[in-house]
């Protein structure tokens, strides 16, 4: 009689995992999840898991939810697939619904990833500088990104991504994207207040525009807080500057709101905490609270004027994907963005994540805590060897907290493979609809991680 192999058996054998080095998954195989509910995680022998991370940064609305299991099953029956040069409901409403949230005049791209709606954001901002008009339009291919910052898997988006360990390997990246230092108050000159640093970090991007020649420079490309790279929260007078040197030299605006945007950081999207508008805003995962992959390119409508022209003329954006705008999705994002208003899930982020902050506060007692920081439910915790010095804590020392916190039960994410030796930080981000209780657990299970010192 031959026994069927078990999908661990299967696992180690046929899957080839993610950002893992699969030699010590043949000890340790990953956890076999099998359900999924709220903010909890079930594996095969029924243990539950607080997801910490609300998986890649995106179930916002929590797991479990039939009201999108349904809405995506009628889609199905009603019309599975159209090619997206055609339109649909689902897909003309929630583009309408984006415009709505952002207040904006503009249009919207939907494509199925983070990385394709930042390629799309690249490619609008060049093509919209050579069809606009502009003096100098026509040269404006650079994108300045920020280190520490990612951006997606894609080559462009890659090459935009400021993290070295990401891209070992996988050279050269494609041409025209440089990089500038975000603000990192915590690292930052010791002489140097929060306000001064953010605005040196400013000037830092103007230097650049203008050693680079501005009439090169088609975009500047940033989260309003660097998330996966570690959270770092830009001083209030940062994005402000950034604008205003933005607007000087032509360069548009582009805000990578993939995580950032629909709800996680207290407000519907990131930028609204400084009230600073880009010209362009891509977002993905807390779109469709990772039901369905779904990622959107919004811009203001000064830029798709640039697209206007006769039919064959070229003038229009030569771009497309099999399953960008799918009707499943977009049907899926649309009911997940009324849940989101009907629910109150932004207000709750913001509440419950001003409360874990505070939590959070309470361990920098413990000497490895160097900082915690965050808006709404987008936390970190930064940990050191060493106070004084601000040494990062040791890679190995990282890893055994996180396998503490796992062993109480909570699942927590960190800064890995981003910049060698500043894998330092744990991220926080937990499904937006998170309460007290998980907070609660989620410190207990912290506390007892990091252990006495
Ligand atoms: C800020 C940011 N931008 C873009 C991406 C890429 O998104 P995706 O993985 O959906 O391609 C990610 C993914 O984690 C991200 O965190």
């Amino acid at each position: 009689m031959t026994v069927a192999p078990s999908i661990s058996e299967l696992d180690v054998r046929a899957l080839w995992h993610p950002l893992t080095q699969h030699k010590p998954l043949a000890d340790s195989p990953p956890p076999l999840i099998v359900r999924g509910e709220g903010c909890y995680l079930e594996d095969a022998q029924g243990n539950r898991f607080l997801d910490a991370m609300a998986g890649l940064f995106c179930v916002n609305i929590g797991y479990g939810r039939r009201e999108l299991a349904e809405t995506a099953a009628a889609q199905m029956t009603e019309l599975a697939y159209l090619t997206p040069t055609m339109t649909h409901p689902p897909g003309a409403q929630l583009a309408a619904k984006i415009l709505d949230l952002l207040g904006w005049r503009g249009r919207v791209y939907f494509s199925s990833s983070g990385s394709e709606a930042n390629e799309v954001a690249f490619k609008i901002a060049r093509q919209y500088h050579l069809q606009s008009g502009k003096s100098g339009g026509a040269n404006r291919y650079k994108i300045i990104a920020r280190h520490r910052a990612y951006h997606g898997n894609t080559l462009g988006a890659m090459s935009a991504t400021g993290q070295a360990e990401r891209k070992i390997g996988y050279g050269p990246m494609a041409p025209g994207f440089i990089h500038v230092p975000p603000p990192y108050p915590y690292r930052a000159h010791p002489k140097l207040s929060a306000a001064e640093h953010g605005l040196a970090c400013a000037q830092a991007i103007e230097e650049t525009i203008v050693y680079e020649g501005s009439e090169t420079v088609a975009a500047l490309l940033m989260e309003p807080i660097i998330s996966g790279g570690g959270v770092l929260v830009p001083p209030d007078e940062y994005l402000p500057r950034v604008r205003e040197i933005c607007d000087e030299y032509g360069v548009l605006l582009i805000f990578d709101e993939v995580v950032s945007g629909v709800g996680r950081t207290g407000r519907l999207f990131g930028h609204q905490l400084w009230e600073v508008q880009p010209d362009i805003i891509t977002m993905a995962k807390g779109l469709s609270s990772g039901y369905m992959p779904l990622a959107a390119t919004a811009v203001q409508e000064y830029i798709f004027d640039a697209f206007m022209g006769e039919a064959g003329d070229l003038r229009h954006f030569r771009h497309v994907n099999t399953f960008g705008g799918h009707p499943v999705s977009t049907a899926v994002g649309l009911r997940n963005l009324e849940i989101v208003e009907d629910e109150g899930v932004v207000e709750n982020a913001r509440d419950v994540g001003a409360y874990a902050l505070e939590q959070l506060k309470g361990l920098t007692s413990h000497p490895w805590v160097g900082e915690t920081r965050g808006r709404g439910l987008l936390l970190g915790v930064e940990l050191v060897e060493d106070k004084e010095t601000k040494a990062p804590l040791d890679d190995a020392e990282v890893l055994a907290v996180l396998a503490r916190c796992k062993q109480a039960g909570v699942i927590l994410g960190r800064n890995g493979n981003t910049v060698p030796g500043l894998g330092n930080i744990l991220i926080i981000a937990p499904p937006l609809v998170a309460t007290k209780t998980e907070i609660d657990l989620l410190i207990e299970a912290l506390v007892f991680a990091l252990g006495e010192r």
